[in-house]
């Protein structure tokens, strides 16, 4: 496990198998992902396709970093030259003019995509800058009637998208505007030193009903059907969040909507979550999920900016990602003339080839049903396990624990037609390995097995101080409770709002004796004094949340003391006392510390 201080073990408790586990997409827990009404069928090539391309693309590419002698530092976002630079919007507009991308080939960068294994590309309609990369009537700001290019790019990768079976899908910057008057973020030309609550609603408007509105009908309807549609940096108000949904539901029904279309601190709207920058969670997340990554340290091009990721770090993170339930968007920062950096096509070309022998792994999988793997990944499907190995085992033997599943047969994915042998003791599996790895730098064992898939539930153990810390990577969630991903890069357990909505964990005691319980969380102001219930054993509590700052403040609160006196396996269930209609609370963590330790660091009684 990624937290050292849990001693983690998986093992098989009799009466608590549990088929299956709580992560996403195992199994029958696909009910459980959050959705708008309607969307479940039209999000089905999202959660198969896995790994999309990012296109950073606009006037800010031909920049490369630098303006006037200035640069963007290394490590700083090349797109944001305007901002860091404070470039004033007539100058900014005047260097516009001369945007000639001559070298822009729609086919190559979709074909591109293809060939490394992408389903489907997102590219930057329009950024903060304010400039449209399309053919637009809303204002002439646009790469057709601004520049000498003349073309609509959109159109033609939407065509490409179209003839190579990719999904065309638009980025739209609808809050931050550098350009226009009302948009957000201009604070060097325009009196308009906004913040993330504060700003002047009735210019914010004018905005948003001339320009970003207007701009995002037309992407709308001028380019067939999209894919999804990109947001970014949040809205003000929920309620100016849902307008975004419901302009792009009304147009084009089956279009997705990523997550940071609403306020940032606010639950989530949209149809699945868009993690942080660069962002990974720890572990499974039991809704729809993507995280944005960059291939070096910038989104739009830097002609400053070298440090590249290899095509092992692309091809172990993508891994990664999916065997965590979600998708990889990879970024690329095509140059001013048009074309893409060389280092980016061959890092792409060998994470291609990876891809050709290994997508089986990775497109229309489910998530790892297990906990943390110490040699690699794992995805499901169908009846086949893939174990993504990163560390190769030098004694040539890999275990699997808590696989209570028969298995068919093992297989490499390089080489299918030698069967890898197989042994079972108890729940867990062992799997012999030649001495050299089959692929690199992740290889694919193929574990078929029969019937549905079981796994043994986790069990978490006292650390070496006795003491018991819970969270959402060991839990069991039932109905509507799910693990999910709050805005700020953490995790938490949410969704539940009935007594049906449990979450249990099953914990090991060896030091038995009293603990004190506490609960780490965050409550809305509206949540407050919803009951709630704690089992543990045969001990019961009943408590009331309290809220707390924000909704992605957690804090800790005492719930009690338990009494756990003998060695053994106890299960630990939380579930809202009494139906309704807000969710109980985010809760990050349960905490059992033994008295003795309270009493011995003088902080108790
Ligand atoms: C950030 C940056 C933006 C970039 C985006 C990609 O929000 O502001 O420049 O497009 O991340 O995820």
């Amino acid at each position: 496990m990624k937290n050292k201080s849990m001693m983690l073990m998986i093992f098989i408790i009799s009466g608590l198998v549990i088929p299956g586990c709580s992560h996403q997409h195992v199994n029958n827990d696909q009910d459980k992902t959050e959705v708008t009404p309607g969307t479940e069928q039209h999000i089905d090539w999202f959660r198969d396709a896995k790994f999309g391309m990012f296109i950073h693309w606009g006037p800010y590419s031909q920049l490369a970093g630098e303006w006037n002698g200035r640069q963007v530092p290394v490590g700083r976002n090349a797109e944001w030259i305007m901002k860091e630079l404070q470039i004033p919007v007539s100058e900014y507009r005047n260097m516009a003019k001369s945007f000639n991308p001559v070298e822009f080939d729609a086919r190559e960068w979709v074909k591109l995509a293809k060939s490394t294994g992408m389903k489907y590309i997102v590219i930057t309609a329009k950024h903060h800058d304010g400039f449209a990369m399309y053919k637009s009537e809303v204002s002439p700001y646009n790469i057709y009637n601004w520049t000498p290019f003349n073309q609509d790019p959109l159109k033609e990768l939407a065509e490409a998208c179209s003839e190579e079976g990719i999904k065309f899908c638009v980025y739209y910057s609808h809050r931050e505007d550098w350009d226009h008057p009302g948009g957000y973020g201009n604070d060097w030309d325009y009196d308009n030193d906004w913040g993330q609550d504060i700003y002047d609603p009735e210019k914010f408007n004018i905005y948003l009903e001339e320009k970003a509105k207007p701009q995002l009908r037309e992407l709308l309807t001028n380019y067939g059907p999209v894919g999804l549609v990109w947001f970014d940096r949040g809205m003000y108000t929920r309620e100016q969040g849902l307008e975004f949904v419901s302009l792009v539901k009304n147009i084009q029904p089956a279009a997705l909507i990523n997550g940071r279309v609403g306020h940032y601190y606010q639950e989530f709207i949209g149809d699945y979550q868009s993690t942080n920058d660069n962002g990974m969670p720890p572990g499974g997340l039991e809704e729809y999920w993507e995280t944005p990554q960059t291939l070096n340290e910038t989104w739009g091009y830097s002609k400053f900016d070298s440090l590249w990721k290899s095509p092992e770090d692309i091809i172990i993170r993508l891994a990664e990602v999916v065997s965590r339930g979600g998708n990889y968007l990879l970024n690329i920062g095509p140059k001013g003339s048009g074309s893409i950096p060389d280092t980016t096509i061959k890092i792409f070309n060998e994470v291609g080839k990876w891809m050709e022998r290994n997508s089986e792994s990775i497109y229309g999988t489910s998530a790892n049903p297990f906990g943390e793997l110490s040699w690699g990944y794992c995805t499901v499907k169908g009846n086949k396990l893939y174990l993504l190995v990163k560390e190769w085992p030098h004694e040539g033997r890999l275990t699997v624990p808590g696989l209570l599943s028969r298995v068919k047969s093992a297989y490499s994915l390089t080489d299918r037609n030698n069967t890898i042998s197989i042994n079972k003791h108890e729940n867990i599996t062992y799997i012999d390995l030649p001495a050299k790895p089959a692929d690199t730098p992740v290889s694919v064992i193929v574990l078929e097995i029969e019937d549905k898939l079981q796994v043994a539930t986790q069990v978490v153990n006292q650390d070496e101080n006795g003491e018991i810390l819970l969270n959402y990577l060991t839990a069991s969630t039932k109905g509507n409770a799910s693990t999910r991903y709050n805005r700020k890069g953490g995790f938490h357990i949410s969704k539940w709002t009935g007594p049906d909505d449990t979450v249990e964990w099953i914990i090991n005691i060896d030091r038995p004796g009293k603990f004190r319980l506490s609960l780490e969380y965050s409550a809305n102001r509206e949540w407050e004094g919803k009951k709630y219930e704690i089992k543990a054993g045969d001990q019961f509590f009943e408590k009331r949340v309290i809220s707390t700052t924000g909704l992605f403040e957690y804090y800790e609160f005492p719930a009690g003391y338990i009494d756990l006196k003998e060695s053994g396996q106890y299960s630990l269930k939380i579930n809202p006392a009494e139906n309704d209609t807000t969710y109980l609370m985010y809760l990050k963590t349960i905490k059992l510390i033994p008295v003795e330790t309270i009493k011995s660091e003088g902080w108790g009684s």
